[in-house]
């Protein structure tokens, strides 16, 4: 339990420096800040994105040609786990609604949300439970500019900023806009933002945020957010219906080419079935478990990229999936732990990033690409990180700074899930550094939609990590939990209204843009060896699969 008596023999080395670095930070003096050129170079020679190995080009669909991480690939060049002609819709069980929202996380229920408020019989489809999602996993907090120094404005330029100028500017436009009316309404849901003695919002720096304006409930803010949200979607039992456990495996579209429901497959009864609807919105979430380039995730384990395979296969384009978030402080000791997010906020309330000798070689307020790129530098080519007893490598990320710069208490106030998650392994965080490394985080790119939260097919709309564009190459914190809930609530408002301008159809439900991506597939000679959307990670290793194929031959055999 805790470090090894080697690991505890480097972190001396880390004391040693620490009360010259608090009284550092106390003066205001941080690590210099990189210029553009050194940005450029750092995220060049080692940010993953920026690998040639481990990518290629797809070979069918709306982005043939375009370069994207090879386990993705692979999702998009897949057959469907049904043939369309073994799917006979006479005799599936059918259910009809107005909208049919696919994902239970943030932005699905916000959808659903609005969708019923707007007087839409909804159905919500989720994969597992409700709430089972990214939204529960993220930690530090929710952008919004409602503080009297601050304006959409100056969060439009730093969202624009952050994402290295390459984001989609009306979408930007919308996230920033939304954002006041969004806190609000949280609160109006019940969500307990952390708040100042005398009422106000508290409110934080994130990393490229040039006014104060994350909002938080301690380290757990989208848990909080997933917790109002939900029990706002399951009190209007009369409008809105949960089907858990129920996975879309296709989109069905009419004659038209409309979206008109989904082909939906029951991880309980193993059973498929189908539901009709006027209008789908697509709220599937990331795809962290496909887990590229070998990194660990901070992804919960339904993320393996359902939406964007059935998006696709529809008809729409992606945007942006060339980029790939990597948290720069996932994790990396214990074991049990390796990929955990561990927030950015802990760096916001003063932990320093330091090598192996105790010395910062970063500011820690770098754009998250940056960050990351700055510690694989550090770890691979300057050999100055701390390698783990399996051969993991890290830096040491400095939390003890937290209590002597703030105080005692804090790190229990502000990050009580992060204390109880290293304590479980006997690692206090207010006495002891954590290790880190980057880790898989977030899908920057994604389906690509309108500022309304519209998709290219009719009918068919789609809300957060299914989508790309609003953060372009790089997200800031605090704003993916704002991202799912505006366009969850945009999707949701203008679903519905599609829903009910809709005068002739939706015509019957089809799966002839199935059939057509498998005429690609086969003309692009891809092998049928894959099938997709992946539903469940599969983490068998390959001893266990040995062992489980032995078990069932000796059960046949008796
Ligand atoms: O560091 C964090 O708390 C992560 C937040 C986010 O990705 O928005």
């Amino acid at each position: 339990m805790g470090y090894t008596p080697e690991m505890k023999e480097l972190i001396k080395r880390v004391e040693a420096t620490r009360a010259e670095r608090v009284e550092r930070t106390r003066r205001g003096e941080y690590f210099p800040a990189m210029t553009l050129d050194e940005r450029a170079e750092v995220l060049g020679r080692f940010h993953p994105d920026y690998k040639e190995a481990g990518r290629r080009a797809v070979k069918v669909g709306p982005n043939k040609g375009d370069v994207y991480p090879e386990e993705f690939v692979e999702q998009l060049e897949a057959y469907p786990r049904i043939h369309p002609d073994r799917v006979d819709f006479g005799a599936l069980p059918t259910s009809e609604t107005d909208v049919l929202v696919i994902g239970g996380g943030g932005a699905g229920s916000s959808a659903a949300l609005r969708a019923a408020e707007n007087g839409c019989r909804v159905v919500l489809a989720t994969k597992l439970r409700h709430g089972d999602a990214n939204t529960v996993m993220a930690e530090g907090g929710i952008q919004g500019a409602d503080q009297e120094v601050d304006s959409p404005y100056f969060h439009y330029l730093d969202v624009i900023g952050g994402g290295h100028f390459t984001n989609r500017p009306e979408l930007v436009a919308a996230l920033t806009h939304d954002a006041p009316l969004v806190m609000s309404w949280l609160e109006s849901l019940g969500m307990m933002f952390d708040k100042e003695p005398d009422g106000r919002m508290r409110v934080r720096h994130g990393g490229g945020t040039s006014r104060k304006r994350m909002h938080s409930a301690g380290d757990m803010t989208g848990s909080e957010i997933m917790r109002v949200l939900r029990d706002e979607v399951r009190n209007r039992p009369d409008a809105i219906e949960v089907m858990e456990f129920s996975a879309a495996v296709e989109l069905l579209k009419d004659a038209q080419g409309r979206a008109c429901g989904a082909l939906l497959y029951n991880l309980e009864t193993e059973a498929y079935f189908v539901v009709r609807a006027r209008a789908v919105v697509l709220a599937t979430g990331g795809f962290g478990r496909l887990h590229v380039q070998g990194f660990a995730t901070t992804n919960h384990y339904g993320a393996t990229a359902d939406g964007l395979v059935l998006g696709y296969r529809a008809g729409v384009s992606l945007d942006f999936m060339h980029s790939t978030q990597y948290h720069p402080t996932g994790a990396a000791f214990p074991e049990q732990n390796v990929g955990l997010l561990i927030t950015e906020k802990v760096r916001g309330l003063g932990a320093n990033l330091v090598n192996i000798d105790g010395e910062q070689f970063v500011f820690e307020r770098e754009p998250r690409d940056v960050e990351s790129a700055a510690i694989i530098r550090e770890c691979v080519e300057r050999a100055r990180g701390v390698t783990t007893p399996v051969g993991r490598l890290g830096v040491w990320l400095d939390s003890p700074m937290i209590e002597e710069l703030e105080g005692p208490g804090t790190v229990e106030r502000e990050l009580p899930a992060k204390f109880v998650q290293f304590m479980r392994y006997g690692i206090d965080i207010r006495k002891e550094p954590m290790l880190v490394y980057p880790t898989l985080h977030y899908q920057n790119g994604g389906l690509k939609i309108t500022a309304d939260a519209e998709t290219s097919v009719p009918g068919l709309f789609a809300a957060g990590e299914v989508t790309g564009g609003v953060h372009g190459e790089n997200r800031l914190m605090g704003n993916s939990l704002l991202d799912i809930t505006v366009f969850g609530r945009r999707a949701g408002t203008n679903a519905a209204a599609y829903a009910q301008n809709l005068e002739d159809g939706p015509g019957e439900p089809a799966l002839d843009h199935v059939r057509a991506f498998i005429a690609d597939l086969e003309a692009g000679g891809v092998g049928r060896d894959r099938i997709s959307p992946m539903l469940i990670p599969d983490y068998t290793t390959p001893e266990v699969r040995q062992r489980q194929l032995t078990a069932h031959y000796l059960g046949t055999l008796r």
